[in-house]
């Protein structure tokens, strides 16, 4: 058993913060994402420009979209490094050697996707033929490595969009197994990352007990 297989070990307080923080910022990258995407096509058919995605204009939208994606860039480069150092809880025992592979799979795809997206998105805005800068938090521009280009954007464009519904399966497959392993299974995989479960079933049988 390698050091950071420990099948005692918890998962670190880092890592849940990381987890639920990207969670969150991915789900508004994907929603956020496919919303400006229509809007931006729907704009460029009808000429109306006024279109807004969650209340901002195009243009401060597609801008959003590039900044979170260059912070969850990072953010992926910080858990995988995080994820190399320190011990993590191992699957457990009573799951079939199947659903074991099949849930390595996942997370090997989740992460694959986590990395690749924003250098798919990188490389899209740097090819757009729009020649738009990214300026990440209206601080400082991202240089583009590559120029416009019309067979590389819809090049970029597809990748990007085939990985944002590969992703957007994958993480509806990893929830469904966390649903199934608390509800059905009732084992520990769900509550280790959510230690807000643990807390309320510790004070649901404190009550029962008493
Ligand atoms: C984890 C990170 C990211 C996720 C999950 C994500 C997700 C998405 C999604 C769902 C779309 C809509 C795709 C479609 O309907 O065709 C999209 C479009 C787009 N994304 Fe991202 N994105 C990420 C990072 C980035 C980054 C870092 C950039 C640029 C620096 C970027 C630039 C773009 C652009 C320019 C579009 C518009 C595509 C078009 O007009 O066809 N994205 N993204």
């Amino acid at each position: 058993m390698s050091s950071r297989q420990s099948s005692t070990a918890q998962w670190p307080v880092a890592i849940i913060l990381i987890h639920w923080v990207m969670a969150a910022a991915l789900a508004l990258m994907l929603l956020g994402g496919f919303a400006m995407t229509r809007a931006a096509h729907h704009a460029e058919t009808t000429g109306d420009f006024s279109l807004t995605v969650l209340g901002l204009p195009l243009f401060d939208a597609f801008q959003l979209h590039k900044s979170m994606g260059v912070v969850l860039f990072a953010a992926v480069l910080l858990r995988l490094l995080v994820r190399a150092i320190v011990a993590t809880p191992e699957l457990p025992t009573h799951m079939p050697p199947l659903e074991r592979r099949a849930a390595r799979a996942a997370q090997i795809g989740l992460y694959a996707l986590m990395f690749s997206m924003p250098i798919t998105g990188w490389l899209l805005a740097s090819s757009s033929t729009l020649g738009l800068p990214t300026v990440v938090f209206g601080l400082f521009e991202l240089p583009h490595p590559i120029g416009p280009d019309a067979t590389r954007e819809a090049l970029f464009a597809t990748l990007h969009w085939a990985g944002a519904w590969a992703l957007t399966g994958l993480a509806g497959l990893h929830t469904a197994a966390a649903l199934k392993h608390h509800f059905i299974d009732r084992d520990n995989i769900l509550s280790e990352m959510l230690p807000l479960l643990n807390h309320i079933k510790r004070r649901t049988d404190h009550v029962e007990k008493t």
